[in-house]
């Protein structure tokens, strides 16, 4: 990870410099120096260039003079108008131009220490790279930049606050990497085992094999599984930062979230078609999320008692593998008629949400999934789909969407939509038809929830990246981390 130092405001003699503007002020902190050090000519740079400090706004000047390699100032929009979302962007902005220097300074000397390190939150966020299996990037394409200063007054109290988001950047690293990995090296086993080695943070990891849930009667999940000579696993990871691991609160309900770890979706024998199938090797994703959450919560010792359960398979289809018509009993009990071998999500949910709330029975539990193309089709790249029997939860995912960015739109769920999956032969059936495909997923997986206060975000469309964004390059985005993060912030701890 980016390393970033936060020290006193001086002029830097060699390398960049960012300065942050105001719309209608003058650049922050070290302006009026830099602008002197180098005769006048970012004053110059920022006239010819039209720059007001608007939001999204940038200029970069090269080689201005007094040892500086490029000077970027970067515009915050109008002071009332900032928002965490916008300092993490204008890091993210910064970083961007930043990265063929070695050594760099962000002047952020007229911002809060909290917003300082927001700032470099989002630079932090934009500097991620899985460049892992490349052995032939040559040293001069990598990005140089391993030391960023924030230059700010209250040094220390910016330390502490970064000291925080730090540990969320560095959950967001652990959801990029494991949705990074390739379908052959990140398997069941092998996800799991990467879920093991967060006990070094603090986390309580349980993994159970297929004997366990065999045993324990998971017949939805082993479904799926069958037909992959991977075997399946199902993790549970705790952290009690309320009433252990440091905090001295009395046992409460824990909260609850709960992910979809498809290693690899084919689609089984109901076999998706071939182009872009390498997709499906982030359909694990809501497991991602939740496995880089805990450790998140963990690497900031936050005070609340969470519980992570992920349930993951690998969909193949092969000699062994489920039929279209097979039907299955979940944990649950109730019995399950597989239309759609493809519609193996919601199936291997079915039983981990049934066990989450029969073996923790939280105060609400929220599962995260990449369920359904549909919500592709109705909501874009800009929204997760929200469906919720909790009118409150929603309000907080909600606000918490627009402070962080990850944005969710609540979607109905209604008895009349439940229909669709009325089976013949089962109690329901795994698919509802083409229309309202999201929602109908969403009315199974609610059939498994048991009446507790629960959310469900479809994550299709969110995942994954195939642009670059602010604080986000392409790839691996671990939509929800810091969406969950500070929903838990806000309102469960303390
Ligand atoms: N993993 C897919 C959903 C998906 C599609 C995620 C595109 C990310 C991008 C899921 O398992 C699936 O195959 N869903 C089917 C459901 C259908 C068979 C009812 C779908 O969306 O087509
Ligand atoms: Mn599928
Ligand atoms: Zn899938």
């Amino acid at each position: 990870m980016l390393d970033i130092a936060f020290v006193r405001p001086s002029l830097p003699k060699s390398g960049a410099l960012v300065l942050l503007a105001h719309e209608g002020e003058k650049p922050s902190g070290l302006w009026q120096q830099a602008d002197e050090a180098t005769g006048g000519t970012i004053a110059r740079a920022l006239e010819v260039a039209e720059f007001k400090g608007g939001k999204d706004k940038s200029v970069t000047i090269l080689a201005p003079g007094a040892g500086l390699s490029r000077v970027i100032v970067v515009g915050l929009g109008k002071p009332a108008e900032v928002t965490d979302r916008g300092l993490n962007e204008a890091g993210g902005t910064a970083l961007a131009a930043l990265s063929r220097d070695t050594t760099a300074a962000i002047a952020a000397g007229t911002l809060t220490p909290a917003q300082a390190a927001e700032v470099a939150l989002g630079a932090v966020l934009k500097s991620y790279r899985f460049d892992r299996y490349r052995t032939k990037e040559k040293p001069e394409d990598k990005p140089k930049l391993t030391k960023l200063s924030v230059l700010t007054g209250d040094a220390a109290k910016a330390r502490s606050e970064w000291e925080r988001d730090k540990a969320v950047a560095e959950g967001v690293f652990v959801t990029r990497d494991l949705v990074s990995e390739p379908p052959n090296v990140l398997h069941p086993a092998e996800l799991a085992e990467r879920c093991k080695k967060l006990t070094s943070l603090g986390l309580k990891v349980d993994v159970l094999g297929p004997k366990d849930m065999q045993k324990l009667g998971f017949g939805a999940l082993l479904g799926v599984a069958q037909g992959s000579v991977n075997e399946p696993r199902m993790v549970v990871m705790q952290w009690n930062g309320a009433s252990g691991n440091g905090g001295k609160k009395a046992k409460e309900k824990p909260i609850a979230f709960v992910g979809k770890g498809v290693t690899f979706d084919t689609g089984g024998i109901s076999i998706k078609p071939a182009g872009g199938m390498e997709d499906m090797k982030w359909d694990m994703a809501g497991a991602g999320t939740v496995v880089g959450l805990m450790a998140a919560l963990a690497g900031r010792r936050a005070k609340v008692d969470a519980v992570g359960l992920v349930g993951i398979v690998e969909n193949m289809p092969s000699g062994n593998a489920q039929r279209p018509g097979d039907v299955v009993k979940s944990y649950s009990g109730q019995t399950i008629e597989v239309i759609n071998t493809d519609a193996e999500g919601r199936l291997v949910l079915a039983d981990v949400l049934w066990y989450t709330q029969e073996k923790f029975d939280p105060k609400f539990m929220i599962d995260l999934a990449t369920l359904t193309g549909a919500i592709i089709i109705g909501l874009g790249h800009e929204h997760a789909g929200l469906f919720s029997n909790d009118d409150g939860l929603c309000q907080k995912l909600t606000a918490a969407g627009l402070a962080t960015g990850e944005k969710v739109w609540r979607m109905p769920l209604d008895d009349a939509y439940d229909k669709q999956i009325r089976s013949e032969i089962a109690d329901m059936k795994n698919i509802g038809g083409r229309p309202g495909g999201s929602i109908t997923a969403a009315q199974f997986i609610q059939r498994f929830v048991n009446k507790k206060p629960w959310a469900h975000l479809d994550i299709a469309g969110m995942a994954w990246s195939s642009k670059d964004a602010p604080c986000t390059p392409k790839g691996a985005t671990a939509f929800g981390v810091r969406l969950l993060d500070r929903l838990v912030a806000d309102h469960y701890e303390g």
